[in-house]
């Protein structure tokens, strides 16, 4: 049996990939702010299946959470960063951008870091039996977005965090895989529910290129293959090319 550890697990892309990983037979904890989305997990499928601990990625007890997880799951193969917090800004509300840097860069430091130091220090992990660490960010990360400041800074902050750490691991030659999952629009919360959204996807469709992305540790797992083609062409836009390109909106 696999071991998973979803952080950002009661609602969203998170819930959709707990749903999924339980499914195929997987041990899961999970973890996110709100108790009682935790307990209807548990409830479904099971206390043998799940494991859950409240936690707030942007509170310093979220590492004592974290080791609660470890300590009641044991050697964990798979730990899933699929917190975060968006918001589209345009009147630049100083708690929002805040809030989101605190949540997206802060509290994927926290838990990240806190994991890395967890497998570096314990024999299992090996060679052989390397953790998995992925982190959804977003094919928003590409650029700064204008509508969303906070948000596309965050994410492009996240994927460069796992570039470095990346290479930090390597450097270390520490067991460890890293995952960037950069998803385009998905039908979650995080969305405004009175705008469209081009190309959205459900979180079950995601959950599942994020499963296949993983299954083959993929550095890198941007999905579907439409937001793939438009991150390609987006990179080469100029950036006072794109600074001027107005009428870009979501
Ligand atoms: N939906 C999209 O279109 C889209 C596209 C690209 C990337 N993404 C990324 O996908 C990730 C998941 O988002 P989602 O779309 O699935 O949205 P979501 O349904 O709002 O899920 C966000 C998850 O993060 C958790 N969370 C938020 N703040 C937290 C905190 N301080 N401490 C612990 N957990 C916290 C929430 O749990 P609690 O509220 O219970 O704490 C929830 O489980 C995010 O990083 C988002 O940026 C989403």
């Amino acid at each position: 049996m696999k071991r998973a550890i979803i952080v950002g697990a009661t609602s969203g892309i998170g819930r959709a990939v707990t749903t999924a990983l339980l499914r195929q037979g997987w041990q899961v904890g999970i973890a996110g702010r709100r108790e009682h989305l935790l307990n209807e997990l548990e409830a479904e499928f099971g206390a043998e299946n799940v494991v859950s601990e409240v936690m707030d990625v942007t509170q310093s007890d979220a590492t004592l959470a974290l080791d609660r997880l470890i300590a009641r799951l044991g050697e964990v193969d798979l730990l899933l960063f699929a917190t975060g917090v968006g918001h589209q800004n345009r009147d630049l509300v100083e708690e929002i951008e805040l809030a989101t840097i605190r949540t997206n860069c802060e509290g994927m430091v926290r838990v990240v870091d806190h994991f890395v130091n967890h497998v570096k220090q314990n024999p299992a992990y090996n060679a052989q039996h390397k953790a998995h660490i992925a982190v959804i960010t977003s094919v928003a990360g590409t650029m700064g977005i204008g509508t969303a400041p906070a948000y596309s800074a965050t994410k492009k902050m996240q994927s460069t965090y796992l570039t470095a750490l990346a290479q930090l691991v390597r450097m270390e030659q520490l067991p460890i895989t890293l995952s960037d999952i950069r998803p385009g629009f998905v039908r979650t919360e995080i969305l405004n529910p009175d705008k469209e959204y081009p190309m959205v996807i459900s979180c079950e469709q995601a959950a599942q290129y994020i499963i296949k992305g993983l299954a083959h540790r993929r550095r890198v797992i941007t999905f579907d293959w439409r937001y793939r083609c438009i991150v390609f062409f987006w990179r080469m836009i100029p950036r006072w090319l794109w600074e001027r390109m107005t009428f870009v909106r979501n």
